[in-house]
């Protein structure tokens, strides 16, 4: 009878444990935070293995690509960098040309001297420390928000300052909480990256866009990159004397596999989520933002679309920018989605009422957070269609790539005005050296398309009153035909155009510039927003942003026994939680792993996104995968873990409870896209590359195996 009784309570004591764990919290303060939970999880090293300032830790394996763009982490003590397919997906295009095209075939350098500048830097995270103290005793509630902004703004550029004193190291403050903690954080950046390997598209992005943002998966989402450093083991510009960077920390990649249950973490660079978000917040989301993100959007993938499916040579050249406009207009489409099948605004609302009444229950908070809930309501009504022309001005007008290009004119147009012969020299310098790469991947006729588009869709959804009046001219001109408008204007400007652009680099004048009819519809608009736009914008987000700070405090306040996590600002996070399937609707369970078998089931020769190469092929059917299969002789390919990631994260490791490299992160599902608004516990999953896919493509696929020794595999 007693032992049931222990039975059952064991059983709804591990059935309890089994929670997907929100939160991206900050390595330094897990041992106070997290560190039981951790624990009790499957967690097997201590605090100081995690995160340490005097020793060798997790955090130094851990790298930020460019200024968070993605995540990386050190699998090797000679610099070898593992990080996602679509993080390296730049630099691969960019290293491509049509005869060797990395992306269709893949990039191996099966010796050090073929490894290739990849054109990003990475940063590893020295210390962090908090600041809040130092800078919340020089604030004050009298303050008003930009008062407080340029108070923060002193005083953080003093503690830098101090913080890096003789070294080389570079620092950053971060706001948490909406403004209601500050963080310091020292990096020491790497300017020599280079890459390794690479497996084709048709691994490194298989399923394409149809099985982004989605469950279940098939893709080798991997590439990789090696960190060099000068003699003394510290940063230096790239040069052929460099020599592969020694981390503090690499980690040891097992061979192990997962199960149902099994303890993970993620370490990494989550960019931003709006967990605080409220519910006027989410109103003006599903209304005015996403909405139009998904629209304008749409609109340049077909274009793209059609463009590239008429030349290689243009496929080439717009894939990197494809897949980025392309990754976000699913993510928004299905963020919107996510919201409203979610519920999130009214669970967002009830919150929002149990602020209410505790404000209302008691003197002193009236008067601290006086209105503070309204503040919301009036700063984004206000805000709607102010903000939809900067979202038209960003998501459409700067889409035209000759207006974008002719924005870097602005500098040059200033000094010509000022006449200033040393400025207007450095402006022409900068223009000429950067003349190759802007035009690199360009094609007039795709961005004369765009055009056409883009300002129709300016000058048909914004209204006639917000619109500057020199650009409604313009199209006046045109008699509204926005196709004759993009012929005329495409004839005539140089910024469509290298050997037009860089004669107008060397003998520019004020006057040529304001004659292109690209510059003049960039004045125009850019100047409207400027005067009437802007001001009105910062005005508004001024009020917006003392609500969301006492948001956040109060409800802090207000439940102290909650542990809150602070929303992902491009800072190191790691997150916890375990390999769990999921039940996404009614009848249907998501297993938590796939095999390889499922690469041959969704293969289709005649579709670009499902093509499996034959090599690949070959290895499956014959089940040729050597160390790297499962016990039961399978190959898994990807795996689900409830970790709590966002964009940022790409690339991060998911590590085992001994600190082993078990995975790559790369994705999250589609039944959870609104979780950068309100984690979802049931559904959100992180979806990852098993690591021994990663290997059995290094090894059996690409016959790279001299990078799998450099390794240092558990088995
Ligand atoms: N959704 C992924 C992310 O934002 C990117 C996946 C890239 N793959 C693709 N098919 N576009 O992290």
């Amino acid at each position: 009878m007693k032992k049931i009784n222990l039975l059952i309570l064991s059983c709804i004591l591990s059935f309890s444990s089994v929670t997907a764990d929100e939160g991206m919290w900050l390595p330094m303060l897990v041992e106070r935070l997290n560190y039981v939970d951790m624990q009790k999880e499957g967690l097997q090293l201590t605090p100081e293995e995690l995160y340490s300032i005097n020793n060798s830790s997790l955090k130094d394996a851990i790298v930020r690509l460019g200024r968070g763009f993605c995540t990386g982490e050190m699998i090797s003590d000679q610099g070898l960098m593992l990080t996602n397919h679509h993080c390296g997906f730049g630099a691969i295009q960019s290293l491509s040309t049509e005869d060797k095209n990395y992306l269709d075939d893949g990039f191996w350098a099966m010796d050090r001297k073929d490894e290739k500048p990849a054109g990003f830097p990475v940063s590893f995270l020295k210390r962090m420390e908090d600041i809040s103290n130092q800078i919340n005793t020089e604030l004050n509630e009298s303050m008003s928000e930009n008062e407080r902004t340029e108070k923060i703004n002193e005083l953080s550029t003093t503690i830098k300052e101090i913080a890096i004193g003789e070294t080389s190291l570079t620092a950053e403050v971060k706001s948490f909480f909406n403004g209601n903690e500050f963080y310091l954080f020292l990096y020491q950046t790497f300017d020599d990256v280079r890459l390794v390997g690479a497996p084709p598209e048709s691994i490194g992005k298989f399923g394409g866009d149809t099985d982004n943002w989605m469950w279940p998966r098939h893709t080798g989402d991997f590439s990789l990159f090696r960190v060099y450093a000068n003699n003394n083991n510290e940063p230096a510009p790239y040069s052929e004397d460099n020599i592969p960077y020694k981390p503090d920390h690499h980690l040891p990649v097992s061979l192990n596999g997962v199960s149902q249950g099994d303890f993970t973490m993620v370490f990494g660079y989550p960019g931003s989520t709006n967990r605080y978000l409220t519910s006027p917040g989410i109103k003006y989301e599903l209304e005015t933002r996403q909405p139009t993100y998904v629209k304008l959007r749409r609109l340049v993938l077909d274009i793209y679309e059609d463009e590239m499916g008429k030349d290689s040579g243009v496929r080439l050249k717009y894939a990197s920018k494809h897949a980025g406009i392309s990754n976000y207009w699913k993510y928004f489409k299905g963020q919107s989605e996510g919201l409203k099948r979610l519920k999130v605004y009214e669970r967002k609302k009830s919150t929002e009422d149990d602020l209410e009444k505790w404000i209302s229950n008691d003197a002193k908070r009236q008067k601290e957070y006086n209105g503070v809930l309204d503040g919301f309501e009036t700063g984004y009504t206000n805000l709607t269609d102010i903000n939809k022309i900067r979202l038209y001005l960003n998501e459409a007008i700067f889409r035209i790539e000759a207006i974008n290009y002719a924005y870097n004119f602005t500098g040059l147009k200033r000094a010509l005005v000022e006449e200033n012969q040393e400025a207007i020299k450095k402006e022409q310098d900068n223009l000429l050296k950067s003349l190759d790469g802007d035009f690199k991947n360009y094609d007039k006729t795709i961005d004369q398309r765009i055009f056409t588009a883009m300002i129709r869709a300016y000058s048909l959804d914004i209204p006639k009153k917000d619109q500057a009046d020199g650009f409604k001219k313009l199209v006046a001109k045109y008699g509204n035909d926005f196709e004759k408008m993009a012929t005329s204007v495409y004839a005539k400007t140089v910024f469509s155009d290298k050997e037009k652009a860089r004669k107008m680099i060397e003998a520019p004048s004020v006057k040529k510039l304001e004659k292109d009819p690209i510059y003049a519809i960039l004045k125009s608009v850019f100047n409207h927003y400027l005067e009437n736009v802007k001001p009105k914008i910062e005005k508004e987000t001024e009020s917006l942003t003392r609500s969301e700070r006492l948001f956040v405090k109060g409800l802090r306040e207000m439940n102290s026994d909650i542990v809150y996590a602070p929303d992902a600002n491009s800072t190191m996070r790691v997150s916890y939680g375990q390999v769990e399937n999921y039940f996404p609707k009614d009848a249907v369970t998501f297993n938590n792993i796939t095999t390889a078998n499922g690469i041959l089931q969704k293969e289709d020769p005649n579709n670009i996104e499902f093509i499996v190469p034959a090599k690949l092929k070959e290895l499956i059917r014959k089940k040729d995968y050597g160390q790297y299969a499962d016990a039961n002789g399978e190959l898994i390919v990807n795996f689900i873990t409830n970790n709590d990631i966002t964009g940022g994260n790409s690339g991060s490791p998911i590590i085992n409870g001994k600190g082993e490299l078990i995975g790559t992160a790369f994705d999250g599902n589609w039944e959870s896209m609104s979780g950068d608004i309100a984690f979802e516990t049931t559904l959100q999953r992180t979806i990852g590359v098993d690591i021994r896919y990663v290997l059995f493509i290094i090894d059996k696929f690409a016959g790279a195996s001299h990078l799998v020794e450099e390794m240092t595999l558990v088995k």
